[in-house]
């Protein structure tokens, strides 16, 4: 564990999340960090979503929603009142479940990041910047001669790879994806997991999943969430084949879900 202290990214303590007078998340703390793919999973409703959207502050857009507890990513409160929330959210990307491209160019999907936060001073570095992402996403080979066509013209595994180039784009620091295959068929999740094996290093990614099997294929640390808390945490490995939780076991056997 040596080298933990380098690697990690982000740091969540004692997190607590409210819908109204409702507790969705209660006093959870993980890290997140480069060098590993994390995973959350858990029953339907047990806040993965929730404590997901935490970490890039998506949920100041629910009204009602309020975060107690300390976010940091490196090392610096993400809730502090200076922080820069639109930068925030171009340094920790978000990748949605349901493929969400903007109804424009393929090629202006990706660069419409770049653009709103002025990292292209010249047509000739967007254009370099839109294929770096596309390539990075595995998607440059099939739209490489279509970049003027719609992003929504695209296949479902298609537009969420473009989704993944959109929020690299923008060179961020963590990618956090919110069950980002379960609108996709086998072929497209296989190539998205693939896609994951092939950034993490390159960012921390955090992905929530209810797809057991994906969380054992694409991640090396498992955070198992149920009502609202922080059952276990560990090496993914470990969490499949020897939970120290009966709670835990009991998911990972198929019991409940
Ligand atoms: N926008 C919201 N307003 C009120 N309650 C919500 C909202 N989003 C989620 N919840 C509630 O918070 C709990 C956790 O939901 P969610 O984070 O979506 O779980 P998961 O992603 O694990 O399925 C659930 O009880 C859900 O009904
Ligand atoms: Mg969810």
């Amino acid at each position: 564990m040596e080298n933990m202290t380098e690697t990690l990214k982000m740091t969540a303590r004692d997190v607590s999340v409210f819908y109204g007078a409702k507790q969705a998340i209660k006093s959870v703390s993980i890290d997140i960090d480069m060098a590993n793919v994390t995973a959350f999973i858990g029953p339907s409703g047990c806040g993965k979503s929730t404590f997901l959207r935490t970490l890039n502050r998506m949920n100041d857009t629910i009204s009602g929603a309020r975060v107690e507890g300390r976010i940091e990513l490196d090392g610096e409160d993400i809730y502090a009142s200076s922080m820069d929330v639109v930068q925030l959210r171009a340094r920790v990307g978000m990748v949605f479940q349901k493929p969400n491209p903007f109804p424009k160019s393929i090629y202006e999907n990706v660069a419409y990041g770049p653009r709103i936060h002025g990292l292209a001073p010249a047509k000739a570095d967007l254009d370099r910047m839109v294929e770096s992402a596309l390539r990075k996403a595995g998607l440059w080979d099939e739209v490489k001669d279509r970049l003027n066509e719609s992003g929504t013209a695209l296949s479902g595994g298609q537009q969420q790879r473009l989704c993944i180039a959109r929020a690299i784009a923008v060179d961020p620091e963590v990618v956090l994806m919110d069950e980002p295959c379960s609108a996709l068929d086998p072929i497209a999740t296989a190539k998205i997991e693939e896609l994951i094996h092939e950034l993490r290093g390159r960012y921390a990614i955090a992905i929530v999943t209810h797809n057991m099997q994906q969380a054992a294929r694409v991640s090396q640390k498992t955070a198992f969430f149920h009502l609202g808390t922080l059952v276990e945490y560990g090496d993914t490995s470990e969490i499949f084949t020897n939970p120290r939780e009966e709670r835990t076991k009991d998911y990972i056997t198929g019991r409940y879900g």
